[in-house]
């Protein structure tokens, strides 16, 4: 759901005009819809209703408290990464029975930590760190519940640093060392397999690779039935993706209802009934699906400047803020918080970062700001405020969270006597 729109000229989240949170929150600052959050997660939820299924909300999207605190009381289990991620899920209600950890490379910490809060299971990665956790688990005198992440050589046609399924990335057991891993995993006292994984890229906008990740499981779980071992669970990932472009457009091509453009059931629908012929619980992990479109970073235009005819519009946020612009080459919305009748331009919207890469949008039509002028880029839920950085020693920007007409900060700006601790 999208829970931003101009009304009155002002741009609104929910009854909210976003100046309001301006007036008392330092630019540049994140924020976020409660509401929009909450909705994301139940059409997520209903589109599954029919499987046996657990949503795993990937952390690494947007891991402030409060974000995480809402997904885990409505049901939410956690997809995470790292030991911090698991301590994050835990102190937020995730049961350790709902957390599902992911990664090529976990350190024995992390797996021991893991262990000793009993986690749903261990998305792994290699035959050497399945080996390695046999044995740290027989060491600590537990049995580690495992599913197997396959690398199942799909394209999604992405961009290359999002895509995890091919076989030339990082990611997951390739089908031909199955069989190897397979007579050697027999041979192991202290992990259970319990289910397969695949995770084929991220800003995924169709049905195709899932449902083609979906047969190659299915597969190998016959494969696996074969042998005498029975899977009880298949992890699909995340990936699912949403639209980046005209999200305050009132009617998106092909959509009647420009809230609708992001429903998850597009996507999903088509494979619920795939999934349910393999009679076994589900588990999705979305991040960006549930938590993109519901946050903006809110800026503020310090500069104008033209250079031989062209037009920078320099802000108070850059690559420190929001770095998906400089290494993803990714489009967002930007608009300004007051609505302009005025002139339009065509401008590079530019952070203070000493880095030509640094850019939030380049050559874009833009009605002529002002220094002084507040703007909102636009679907920066996921992504933005987790890559977010301190180079050029700048504290990260803070986090406010909108819950009808009011707003609560849900993470201060940070602070420069804090940077290096
Ligand atoms: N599960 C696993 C194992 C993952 O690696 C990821 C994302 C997800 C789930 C969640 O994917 P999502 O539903 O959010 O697409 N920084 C990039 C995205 C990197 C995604 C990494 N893995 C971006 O800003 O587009």
């Amino acid at each position: 759901m999208q829970d931003f729109h101009y009304r009155n000229n002002e741009l609104h989240c929910g009854d909210l005009a976003v100046t309001t949170v301006a007036q008392s929150v330092q630019t540049p600052f994140y924020l976020y819809s409660k509401r929009a959050i909450a909705d994301n997660f139940r059409a997520f939820d209903s589109a599954l209703a029919g499987l046996d299924h657990l949503i795993c909300y990937a952390l690494k999207a947007n891991s402030n408290d409060a974000i995480l605190t809402l997904l885990s009381s409505l049901g939410a289990g956690a997809d995470v990464v790292s030991g911090g991620e698991i301590y994050l899920a835990l102190k937020n209600g995730f049961g350790p029975g709902k957390i599902v950890f992911a990664g090529v490379g976990k350190t024995d910490e992390e797996i021991k930590y893991a262990l000793e809060q009993d986690i749903l299971s261990f998305n792994v990665e290699s035959k050497q760190e399945l080996e390695v956790l046999n044995e740290i688990s027989g060491r600590l005198n537990k049995r580690a519940r495992v599913e197997l992440r396959i690398n199942p050589n799909i394209d999604i046609h992405g961009h290359p640093y999002i895509s995890t399924g091919k076989s030339e990335n990082k990611f997951g057991v390739d089908l031909d060392s199955i069989p190897a891993l397979m007579a050697s995993l027999k041979a192991m006292q202290h992990v259970d397999l319990v289910g397969l994984h695949c995770h084929t890229g991220s800003q995924i906008m169709n049905s195709a690779p899932y449902l083609a990740t979906i047969k190659v499981l299915s597969a190998l779980r016959e494969t696996f039935k074969a042998d005498g071992i029975e899977l009880t669970s298949i992890d699909i990932g995340g990936g699912i993706g949403v639209q980046y472009e005209n999200v305050l457009t009132a009617d998106p091509p092909g959509r009647s209802d420009p809230f609708d453009a992001d429903a998850p059931d597009r996507i999903l629908n088509p494979l619920v009934p795939e999934l349910a012929k393999l009679n076994c619980k589900v588990i999705f992990e979305p991040g960006r699906a549930l938590v993109a479109n519901t946050g903006i970073l809110v800026s503020r235009v310090l500069f104008t400047k033209e250079t031989r005819g062209k037009h920078f519009i320099v802000v108070d946020s850059g690559m420190t803020e929001l770095i998906r612009p400089s290494l993803y080459n990714a489009y967002h919305d930007i608009v300004p918080l007051k609505q302009h009748n005025g002139e339009v331009i065509r401008a590079d919207v530019v952070g203070p970062i000493c880095e030509s890469g640094d850019f939030l949008a380049k050559e874009r039509a833009l009605p002529r700001l002002e220094r002084g002028d507040l703007i909102a880029v636009m679907t920066t839920g996921a992504y933005g405020f987790s890559l977010s950085s301190n180079y050029n020693a700048r504290p990260r920007p803070a986090e406010v969270l909108v819950d009808g007409k009011e707003f609560d900060i849900v993470r201060e700006r940070g602070k420069v006597r804090n940077l290096w601790t």
